[in-house]
């Protein structure tokens, strides 16, 4: 197999603390993993390590390849060549990926620029305005033309999600990481985000990097889970497995708590 995302041995460090602990993780083209785990396991550090995105006052070390391009020491002009084509997140919180002050519009044209700078095309103004609109098109938001005028704050939390995932499309790349992307969103939203990545990551045969705390919310989207545990992957196999018999006790009290949560709310998946 040739891998899009080879990862072996990670570490990921603050000035006094080890905060992932050798972490390796394989990735074929399209294929779809979720990364588990409780709240500060390391999950979100794991995904801005692969993006060569960790906040200052972090040293990373190990392996970290992708698209065949080494991330961990790599210089910045690199990095930002691979993100620019091999990869896109999508974070929890759209307001983070968008500028307050700039129409939604041009928001999404910005990357849509890069990425034709970078194919050698020019878009003229029609055809950009048409590119933009499609975009729009493409994550289900509606009458487009009106939404491109408005600002974030004019738009609901599920449609500034849709804006940010084109905007993380732009760019067509190989791998997307959604850290969470709905879990600041109510159930119905939820659900709707969801199966519009599941539509995208199948049209456009990318590869996905899901991570939530939610089990079954990150089962159903992906074929191989790993779990993470204070910085360490403590289990991995593909969904099923897991769900089985998942073999590691932090593994089954995730389960636990996730039956005691549908139960407390009356309901159940
Ligand atoms: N810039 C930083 N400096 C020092 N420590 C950090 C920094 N960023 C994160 N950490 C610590 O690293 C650990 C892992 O954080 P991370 O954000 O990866 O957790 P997570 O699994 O994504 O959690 P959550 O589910 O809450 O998003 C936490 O203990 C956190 O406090
Ligand atoms: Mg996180």
């Amino acid at each position: 197999m040739t891998a899009l995302l080879d990862i072996q041995g990670l570490e990921i460090a603050s000035a006094d603390k080890r905060l992932v602990s050798g972490l390796s993780l394989r990735m074929a083209p399209r294929e779809r993993v979720g990364l588990i785990g409780e709240s500060g396991s390391g999950k979100s550090l794991t995904a801005l390590a692969i993006a060569g995105l960790l906040p200052q006052g972090l040293r990373s070390s190990g392996y970290v390849r992708l698209s065949g391009q080494e991330v961990v020491g790599a210089k910045e002009r690199a990095l930002r060549q691979l993100r620019g084509t091999a990869l896109a997140i999508v974070f929890q919180e759209p307001l983070t990926a968008l500028d307050p002050l700039m129409r939604v519009g041009r928001q999404i044209a910005e990357p849509l620029v890069r990425r034709a700078r970078r194919d050698g095309e020019t878009l003229g103004k029609k055809e950009l305005e048409r590119a933009v609109l499609a975009a729009m098109q493409d994550v289900s938001l509606p009458d487009p033309e009106r939404l491109a005028r408005s600002y974030p704050f004019e738009l609901s939390g599920g449609q500034r999600q849709r804006v940010a995932i084109a905007m993380a499309l732009a760019c067509r790349p190989r791998l997307l990481i959604a850290d969470e992307p709905t879990t600041a969103l109510d159930v119905t939203t939820q659900k709707e985000i969801l199966a519009l990545l599941d539509r995208l990551v199948t049209e456009r045969d990318m590869a996905l990097l899901f991570i939530g705390h939610d089990l079954p919310v990150v089962a159903g989207a992906v074929d191989r889970v790993v779990v993470m545990r204070e910085g360490v992957a403590v289990e991995e196999g593909t969904t099923a497995e897991v769900f089985a018999a998942p073999r590691h006790a932090y593994t089954q009290s995730l389960f636990d708590a996730a039956k005691r949560f549908d139960q407390a709310i009356g309901g159940g998946r």
